[in-house]
């Protein structure tokens, strides 16, 4: 049974979203509470072997539905090795990307049937959902500015095709997408928490850590602070 607290990260490439959820943990932990940080895809041996497949320049001819195969695969592992056992020994898990991705992704951008997406979103995640999800809403002009100028150049895959403006059905990628991820959000508002992710990293951390005491305290009867 899942006793600790599991929270997901979402959001565009320039977000902030991968220095959030290592300052996130770095911050669980120097407040005395035991934390996991992990990533998708990868986060296992075989999910990082199936990320350079995803992600690696030169792998651009992959169709889209090996790509989600590949997606959903690399996330069951992760589920099964490392963010169920952790949450069940009462864990806080922080998972940067996790299934909103594939939605927003495969579903709302490649535009795969939704049936399909939801059908292997919950194979890989044996019902395991998120308590919390972090929706870093950001600019798309700004996030893609960001991303080009921190990312690791051989993992550009997705920025490209944003960048070369790519359209679907009429519509660019990058807004399908973008699109996709506040539909998510409608529909989950328990769940899912959004967050103006344009501003300065520590502002946005406040508003994160003052989100995420008020169900910690709930759950653990204990905060957070940002100043220790
Ligand atoms: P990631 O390494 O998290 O990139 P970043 O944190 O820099 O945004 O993810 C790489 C890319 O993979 C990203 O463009 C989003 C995409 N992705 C999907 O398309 N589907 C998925 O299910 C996941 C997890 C990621």
């Amino acid at each position: 049974m899942k006793t600790g607290f599991f929270i997901t990260l979402e959001g565009f490439e320039g977000s902030g979203k991968t220095t959030l959820a290592r300052k996130l943990h770095h911050l669980f932990l120097k407040n005395g509470l035991n934390a996991m940080l992990t990533k998708e895809p990868g986060g296992t041996q075989a999910g990082d072997k199936i990320r350079k497949i995803l992600l690696e320049r030169g792998n651009e001819g992959l169709g889209y539905k090996a790509e989600l195969l590949l997606f959903t695969a690399s996330r069951a592992e992760n589920v099964r090795i490392n963010i169920k056992p952790a949450l069940e020994k009462g864990i806080i898990v922080i998972c940067d990307r996790y299934f909103d991705s594939t939605t927003a992704y495969q579903g709302f951008g490649r535009g795969i049937d939704m049936g399909i997406i939801d059908y292997l979103n919950g194979l890989a995640v044996e019902g395991v959902i998120p308590d919390l999800t972090l929706f870093l809403d950001v600019d798309p002009d700004i996030g893609l500015k960001r991303a080009t100028i921190l990312s690791n150049n051989t993992e550009l895959r997705f920025e490209d095709e944003f960048m070369q403006k790519k359209e679907v059905d009429g519509k660019l990628f990058l807004e399908r997408v973008r699109d996709g991820y506040h539909q998510i959000a409608r529909q989950n508002p328990e769940r899912i928490k959004v967050i103006d992710a344009n501003r300065d990293i520590p502002l946005i951390l406040k508003d994160i850590v003052s989100i995420i005491n008020t169900q910690l305290s709930q759950k653990f009867k204990k905060e957070i602070t940002l100043e220790l």
